[in-house]
């Protein structure tokens, strides 16, 4: 028998689940939900690709006594927004959803985030488990209760702090994620590395061609370090007014240059991955670390394909637009962040 591992995520709500594995997750689903309550009616939010290749094996994991529903929605980056929201609900609406429904977030960050917010606020509030199908939402947007939408001012602009009962992280979906899409997942890696997880760094040092080559037990591995290295940030500060800030290393030029391009074009991983270079290169400038360490960064985003690129020159005044303008995330060492205010004009 595989190794099911879980970890429990601490919220202000409640605490959860998150189990990891290779198809063991999905094995366990019925039984898991049984024991937390849920059902027996699931409406399952994802998109079209996702249910084409793993619908089918979804339903089957489902005990044959609960209903299951389904709703498409697109899960591009440009339909993350309140249209998107309002359609899911009048979905439910017509499905007779009510507040013990539990909805499944099936697929990317995309569907995640919509599905989490449309939970928080369908008849104020309903149960929603998390199945992420990219390796960015198991190390990273499943957890931690945020979700939301875009509005045409900026990036989750809108959106609730509201966890999911359950995630089930099943690494075994990412044998079919396109190769830009896994590597945007390992941009977050590689921040938890920096920022905090000496093991993690190691790891993305000696085992870089099993990470690209995606086996199992490695996979397990990065998925299951990142995950504690969040728990470890989200728990100290549920609401981001302090601690979970680290967490934002290399976000506030990235959301910027995801503005910048429309959010088409452009992964949240490739951007996040151009503002570590800009944070490690300001660490550097305000003397806060030494080059060495400034380096060892570059180099690491260097190893896993991330080359560094010019920035739009009128980018501050995407930065200005940010939730979080003004607090960047800098590094005194590798594993050392510090919060630092800067204005947005110095770009
Ligand atoms: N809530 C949070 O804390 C948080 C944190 C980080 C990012 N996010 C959000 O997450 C979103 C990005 O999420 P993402 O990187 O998961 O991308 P995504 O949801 O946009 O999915 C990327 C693409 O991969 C496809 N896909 C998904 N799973 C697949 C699979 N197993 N096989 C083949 N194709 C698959 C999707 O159909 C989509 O085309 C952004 O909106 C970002 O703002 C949220």
């Amino acid at each position: 028998m595989k190794k099911l591992k879980k970890i429990t995520l601490h919220s202000r709500l409640y605490s959860y689940p998150v189990y990891i594995g290779y198809k063991t997750p999905l094995k366990k689903l019925s039984s898991i939900l049984k024991t937390l309550h849920l059902g027996p009616h699931f409406v399952v939010i994802t998109a079209p690709a996702i249910s084409r290749l793993y619908g089918a094996s979804l339903q089957k994991c489902f005990s044959p006594t609960v209903k299951v529903d389904q709703i498409f929605i697109s899960d591009k980056e440009k339909d993350k927004n309140i249209d998107a929201v309002q359609k899911i609900i009048s979905h439910l609406l017509q499905l007779r959803a009510h507040r013990k429904t539990c909805l499944v977030a099936f697929g990317g960050g995309v569907i995640g985030d919509m599905t989490g917010f449309v939970a928080s606020i369908y008849m104020r509030g309903m149960p929603f488990i998390a199945i992420p199908t990219t390796l960015l939402s198991q190390v990273d947007s499943s957890l931690g209760g945020k979700c939301g939408v875009n509005t045409r001012e900026g990036k989750n602009l809108v959106g609730s702090f509201y966890p999911p009962r359950a995630i089930f992280s099943d690494s075994s979906f990412l044998k079919t994620l396109p190769q830009e899409q896994y590597q945007s997942g390992l941009a977050e890696v590689i921040k938890y590395a920096i920022i905090d997880n000496q093991k993690l760094w190691n790891t993305l040092h000696t085992h870089h061609s099993q990470i690209l080559k995606r086996v199992p037990s490695i996979l397990e591995k990065i998925i299951v370090s990142s995950v504690l290295t969040k728990k470890k940030f989200i728990e100290q500060d549920e609401k981001d007014f302090s601690k979970r800030q680290i967490l934002n290393f290399g976000h506030t030029i990235g959301h910027a240059l995801e503005a910048h391009a429309t959010y088409r074009g452009i992964t949240h991983g490739e951007a996040i991955a151009q503002g570590m270079y800009v944070a490690a290169d300001l660490s550097l400038q305000k003397k806060l670390c030494h080059p060495k360490t400034a380096q060892q960064i570059h180099s690491l985003l260097e190893k896993y394909g991330f080359l560094k690129q010019d920035l739009p020159t009128n980018i501050s005044s995407y930065i200005s637009r940010d939730k979080k303008r003004g607090t960047w995330i800098l590094m005194k060492d590798l594993w050392k962040p510090q919060r630092v205010p800067i204005p947005p004009e110095v770009f």
